[in-house]
């Protein structure tokens, strides 16, 4: 193909794949929900590369479809013809600059979000960015779904950490708003358009990105609460206490903690007697060792007094800690194992979340027999409400026959309650038909609008999110 040998000549022959068997492990999705075709990959390894290479691309009428770590959950990343070529942004993984006065880093797209951790730990610095796949997805993948994870509640949204952007456009051309500015209040704020773009509107290639003060101290909890209401109440105790230093709040429920006990190795349960709901609760501050003991103590005491807390455990170590996170973190895993799940990623007013588990057993009778698996970032208002077929059902027949229902009542609830059917994990293929459904028309229109405006031909990563 003439496409083919033609970016073979720009990038080398090492940075072109095109044989089916060194292609295959990309063009399938992390949760194996698509099988994709390309015409070939391509590894670039700077940002003039990927420019070029948008640029031969579009000279053939060929379609982009940029891939990272590949662990999105909505095949955003998996290309869909032979008429695209998969260009992959893992050899982008310098980190350019990083500056402990201003407290910024600038690194390429491709850095593995953990390597990005590390790196800047080394300098005393702290980048909160975290979540269960941070070994394997890149910052380019976690800036373009917006990621959220397991820090939100303290740090934000992936997309709150960026200061600047740079993005090649899907002309060929390179947009850079690469300034570590805190503050620059000159016209639209351009990189907000590609946070959350999932590949639609342009490749990004750097960012640079808001650092802060490496916690030293943590505490972490594992509480069981009276209910998920009890929970909620908590929240706002937990942060009027816990002085700005909580910064993880996140629920689980039994089945959840069942399903990683059954199917990971070395999990015990922290609390000696069984629960129905449990929160995993941290306050982090980059302050001496010991110094949060006093505040976690005082909201546990607090939390208790009020009837919300039952029980709880307090890490006193290391190992303790990551024992407690690895149960939380261990849950898709662990669902993967039993069978998978039919996923969501609803978010609704965090004080609305008692209502959504209220009715969304509900919603769900008509499908019974079933389990649900229900876990998440309670403190961002984002529950992981997992449905699983039931033990002994054919976990594969029971997805393909319910899944698209069950994942309709559980969205239609969300939407109906004013939240969202995809909180962190973004649209890509799998959710576009939601997308149509659930979004404001006028906003709808507007994305269209956009999308047609910066790609009038479609060719970054088509069939996501919206066409023009
Ligand atoms: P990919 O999957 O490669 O791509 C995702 C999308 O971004 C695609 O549309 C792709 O085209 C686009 N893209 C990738 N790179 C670029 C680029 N450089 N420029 C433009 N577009 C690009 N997500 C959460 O939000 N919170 C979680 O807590 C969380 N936990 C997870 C736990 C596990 C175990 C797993 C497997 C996944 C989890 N995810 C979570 C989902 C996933 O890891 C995130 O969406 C992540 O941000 C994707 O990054 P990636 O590099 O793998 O992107
Ligand atoms: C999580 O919070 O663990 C993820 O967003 C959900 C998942 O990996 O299924
Ligand atoms: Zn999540």
């Amino acid at each position: 193909m003439q496409l083919v040998e033609a970016l073979r000549e720009l990038l080398g022959k090492g940075s072109v794949v095109s044989d089916q068997a060194g292609m295959e492990p990309f063009l399938v999705d992390e949760r194996a929900l698509y099988r994709g075709s390309a015409a070939c990959m391509v590894f670039p390894r700077s940002t003039e590369e990927v420019a070029a290479t948008v640029r031969l691309c579009r000279e053939h009428g060929c379609a982009i479809v940029p891939q990272g770590g590949n662990t999105g959950y909505c095949g955003g990343a998996t290309p869909g013809g032979e008429d695209q070529v998969l260009l992959n942004l893992s050899r982008l993984d310098r980190i350019r600059e990083i500056d402990p006065v201003g407290m910024t880093v600038t690194a390429e797209a491709g850095v593995i979000l953990a390597s990005l951790q590390a790196a800047v730990e080394a300098e005393e610095l702290f980048f909160p960015l975290s979540m269960g796949s941070e070994g394997s997805c890149q910052l380019g993948g976690n800036l373009a779904t917006n990621a959220g994870g397991l820090a939100v509640l303290k740090y934000g949204m992936a997309g709150e950490l960026v200061l600047g952007l740079e993005v090649v456009l899907p002309d060929g051309s390179v947009l850079d708003t690469l300034k570590p500015l805190r503050k620059d209040n000159t016209g639209y704020h351009l990189k907000q358009l590609f946070l959350g773009a999932e590949g639609t509107l342009g490749i990004i290639t750097a960012a640079v990105l808001k650092l802060f003060p490496r916690p030293t101290d943590f505490e972490t909890a594992w509480l069981a609460v009276d209910s998920v209401e009890a929970a909620c109440r908590l929240l706002p105790l937990a942060r009027r206490l816990g002085g700005d230093c909580v910064t993880s709040f996140e629920y689980i429920s039994a089945e959840s903690l069942a399903l990683v006990r059954t199917h990971l190795e070395d999990v015990r349960a922290p609390l000696a007697e069984a629960h129905s709901h449990q929160l995993l609760l941290e306050l982090s501050a980059p302050l001496p060792p010991g110094s949060l003991r006093p505040w976690l103590e005082n909201l546990l005491e607090a939390g208790m007094a009020e009837g919300l807390v039952l029980d709880a455990a307090i890490a006193e170590s290391g190992p303790q800690r990551q024992a407690l996170w690895k149960i939380r973190e261990g849950i898709p895993e662990a669902e993967k194992l039993a069978g998978r799940s039919i996923k969501h990623d609803v978010s609704v007013p965090i004080g609305d979340i008692p209502l959504f588990c209220e009715r969304a057993p509900g919603q769900l009778a008509e499908f019974e027999p079933l389990r649900i698996s229900i876990y998440g970032h309670l403190g961002d208002g984002n529950l992981h409400y997992n449905v699983l077929a039931p033990e002994g059902a054919d976990p594969e027949t029971f997805r393909a026959e319910r899944g698209a229902r069950v994942s309709r009542a559980l969205h239609d609830l969300a939407a109906g309650m004013g939240g969202s059917f995809s909180a962190e994990h973004g649209v890509g293929q799998l959710k576009r038909e939601e997308l149509q459904r659930y979004s404001d028309p006028a906003a709808l229109k507007l994305m269209r609008e956009l999308k047609a405006a910066l790609d009038p031909d479609g060719a970054m990563n088509p069939g996501k999110l919206v066409d023009p």
